[in-house]
């Protein structure tokens, strides 16, 4: 793989981690607000950007190349209200999302069809992820503070399931 693949690759993963690490901090925000289910969801949108990262992993080293791990800036740890917390994660992911495609179009100048065919699966999931924020803002914008507590409850049953490669 062309050494400029690779150090972007690097650090597209570094990003998802970081990525996690501040779900796992606004989670830590709705817990404190007293919200379970917010803070239970977050947690596993903290394991989706670790299973997001680790895919980058395997396929730096399944290339050939090293993964280098680095470290990052501390994310937020207070928001003015949930719903600020929740606008700030969608455009976190409208970032992400132009990050992969900043990587595709990387991968097709350097004619890397494997990275290309890699990163794929990312151009979706970015629009699931932009999807998935957009509808919870709005749900939060609908509900107001009295259905936030049904609300609450429904986002406790959220599960990860790997995707099947
Ligand atoms: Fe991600």
């Amino acid at each position: 793989m062309e050494q400029k693949m690779l150090d972007a690759l690097n650090e597209q993963m570094n990003f998802e981690y970081y990525s996690a690490h501040i779900y796992l901090s606004m989670a830590a925000y709705a817990g404190e607000l007293g919200l379970a289910g917010f803070e239970h969801w977050l947690i596993t949108q903290y394991e989706e950007e670790v299973f997001h990262a680790q895919k980058f992993y395997h396929h730096i080293v399944a290339r050939g190349g090293r993964a280098v791990i680095k470290g990052f800036e501390d994310p937020e740890e207070d928001y003015d209200s949930l719903l600020a917390m929740l606008k700030t994660a969608l455009e976190h992911e409208k970032i992400v999302t132009a990050r992969i495609h900043d990587l595709v179009k990387l991968s097709d100048k350097l004619n890397d069809y494997a990275t290309h065919n890699f990163l794929q699966w990312y151009i979706s999931e970015q629009v699931e992820e932009e999807e998935t924020f957009t509808d919870l803002i709005q749900k939060v914008e609908l509900v107001k503070d009295a259905g936030l507590y049904i609300l609450d409850n429904e986002l406790k049953s959220r599960t990860f399931t790997p995707p099947s490669e």
